[in-house]
Parts: structure tokens; sequence; C-alpha cells
């Protein structure tokens, strides 16, 4: 499968989280196979206009994530188009425009999913950003802003006219939120009408339901919460389309993830200046996982309520351990 010139050595890639899919987390669910295109957190435009550090952060990538895609927000289309000319010159292999996001922070600016309510200008921003690059560009939306503006298949052929490379969908309309469900039907509709290559998004937690999206009509799938649950996921995935048995994760896995995750964290953004909140900013991003990462398993909850209760990086390592190593060695006796 391609997006323009890039080509994706799978159809299955992990959606843009903010808070969750930074470079650490990407490059460990990248390792254990079957994903095909990794997007950064979304990053603001006028961030990266401005050159602020904190925004360049979120934009940062590693080699082993080729190919990487980056999602910026914004409204007005000549900063949209510059903002893409500082993401192809980080050298990214793709840009992606949120499209997407409910939050009133961000929509009120005439960015995220309030772009669908003005889907002349959001073509507009599309058309500027694609002169301005020779990346693809690529869009993220939503089903639509509410039930009575469900207009994704119109801006998804408008997006196309104004040279979108590929768009993926997530089938709830931004006052949805995250309740109900996705709307896979309408997503595969769009992915039947367009010739660009629609992902769709929403609700896959089991590598089967993955592979049944497929089937259904479209080019690819992003899944988000499904892979901080079982990082696995995608692989998995991809061993079910070739007709492989995917193997089950052992705990020691589990745990190794969750260590190794710590270890990459550790060498990030440790500069002098944070030097004081940075073992603070790990236990926190191990937390904020930790919320997803346990749910389904044996004693997850428990597992949850210890990682948020360790005050130290030591601590946080030794629960971890007992718990997938110590546990499962003690059962197995
Ligand atoms: C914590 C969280 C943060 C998200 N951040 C973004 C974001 O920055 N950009 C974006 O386009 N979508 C974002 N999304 C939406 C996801 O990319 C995805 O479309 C949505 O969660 C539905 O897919 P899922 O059911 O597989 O999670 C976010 C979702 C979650 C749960």
């Amino acid at each position: 499968m391609r997006i323009g010139s890039v080509q994706l050595p799978s159809p299955f890639a992990i959606a843009p989280m903010a808070g969750m899919t930074d470079t650490a987390f990407r490059r460990l669910v990248k390792r254990h196979g079957g994903c095909g295109l990794v997007v950064t957190e979304m990053v603001s435009s006028e961030g990266l206009i401005r050159g602020i550090d904190r925004t360049l952060e979120y934009a940062e990538y590693t080699e082993e994530e080729r190919p990487i895609s980056i999602q910026i927000f914004g409204g007005d289309p000549d900063k949209m188009a510059a903002a893409a000319q500082i993401v192809e010159g980080m050298g990214a292999d793709i840009v992606d425009v949120n499209m997407g996001c409910p939050v009133p922070k961000i929509a009120k600016h005439n960015a995220g999913c309030s772009l669908m309510r003005e889907p002349a200008h959001a073509a507009s921003v599309i058309a500027a950003m694609t002169r301005a690059v020779s990346i693809p560009v690529t869009v993220k939306m939503r089903a639509g802003w509410n039930d009575d503006e469900r207009n994704a298949p119109t801006l998804a052929k408008m997006v196309e006219d104004a040279g979108a490379a590929a768009i993926a969908v997530h089938g709830r309309t931004a006052a949805q939120s995250y309740t109900g469900t996705a709307d896979w039907d309408l997503v595969a509709a769009i992915a039947n009408d367009l010739t660009i290559p629609v992902f769709g998004s929403g609700d896959c937690i089991e590598p089967e339901q993955i592979v049944g999206r497929m089937q259904a009509g479209v080019e690819g799938v992003l899944v988000g919460r499904g892979v901080l649950r079982n990082p696995w996921i995608l692989s998995h995935a991809a061993d079910l389309i070739d007709g492989r048995t995917p193997r089950p994760v052992t705990p020691e896995e589990r745990g190794r993830f969750l260590l190794e995750y710590i270890d990459l964290l550790v060498l990030e953004r440790s500069d002098d200046a944070r030097a004081l909140t940075h073992d603070k900013w790990v236990i926190n991003k191990l937390r904020a996982l930790g919320s997803w990462f346990t749910k389904g398993l044996d004693n997850g909850s428990h597992l949850r309520t210890a990682i948020n209760s360790a005050s130290s990086l030591l601590e946080l390592r030794e629960t971890i351990s007992a718990f997938f190593f110590c546990a499962h060695a003690e059962t197995a006796r």
C-alpha cells in the first residue's frame, strides 16, 4: 500500500494519540512488527512556526520509526502551509492534518474537528499545504461535527480534490467524543467513493476486528486504544492476514515492554533544565499508559493502583517486575 510516493510495509498503523504515542512508545510498538505507519501526537502549527521547544519535542522521531507522519493542527491556510514546510524540513515522510479533535481548546481556534464545519475552508487549507510541500499531505477527520452534520463523505471528496494523498476517518462525530460506537459503514462508503487510500479508525481492540475491517473495504486501519492495551495487536493482525496463528504474549514480555518504555523515556527530554522534574515526568507517562495497558489483564486493576502509587522510578520498576515476573513464577511453581 502506498500514500503518494511513500510505500507502507503494512496497512496497519498506530493512530495519533496526544499524550500517549510519543517516540519511545512508537519505537517499541514498531519493534514488535506489523506496523506500517506511525503518526506523532498532534503538533501545533503555530508552535512549529514560532519554534517553541515543547512543540518541536512533540514532532521528534527516530529513523527506526519510518515511515513517519507528523500530525499538525491549525486553521489558517498560510500558517498550515508554512508548518508543513517545517515538517518537510524535519525529514518527515508525510504531513497529516488533524480535523478530528473535538477538544474545545483546539476546536475553538478553527482547528481540529471544527474545520469540518467549514468544508470549503478546510479544503483551502489542504490546497495551500499541497502547493507548499512535495511530501504527501493527509487528513484525519471524524464522521462529522454532530448527528446533523455527518459530512465526512462530502469533505473527504473535497480534500481529495484539493490534493490530499490519503485520509483517515474515525467513525464518530465530535459530539460523540468517545461514546457510542464508530460507524464503519460510513467509513467503508467513503473508501468506496474515493480514489486515494482511506484508513478507518475506531474500536479495534482485537486483531480479528482489524482484519474484519480490512475485509469491509478500507485500505488500512489506524489503531489507537487497542495498541495501548495490547502493543502486539498490529503484529497479531499481520499474522492473521497472512494466515499465521499469532503467538500468545507472555506476562514476562508484557512486563519487559513497560520496563523498556521506562528505559527509553529516561533517555528522552533529560536536559539539565528539567533534571529535577524528569523522573516525575517518566512516572506520569507510565501512569498514563498503565491506565490502558492494564485493562483486561488478570489483576489489572491491582497493577494500575500499584503503578499509580509508585513514587520513584525504582519503585515503579519493582512494582512492574513483581507483577509480571515474580507473580508468574510463583504460579508456575
Ligand atoms: C488519548 C487519546 C488521544 C488522542 N489524540 C489524538 C490526536 O492527537 N490526533 C488525532 O487525530 N486523533 C487523536 N485521537 C483519536 C485516535 O487517533 C483514534 O482515531 C480514536 O481513538 C478512535 O480509535 P480507537 O478506538 O482505535 O482508539 C486520540 C485518542 C485518544 C484515546
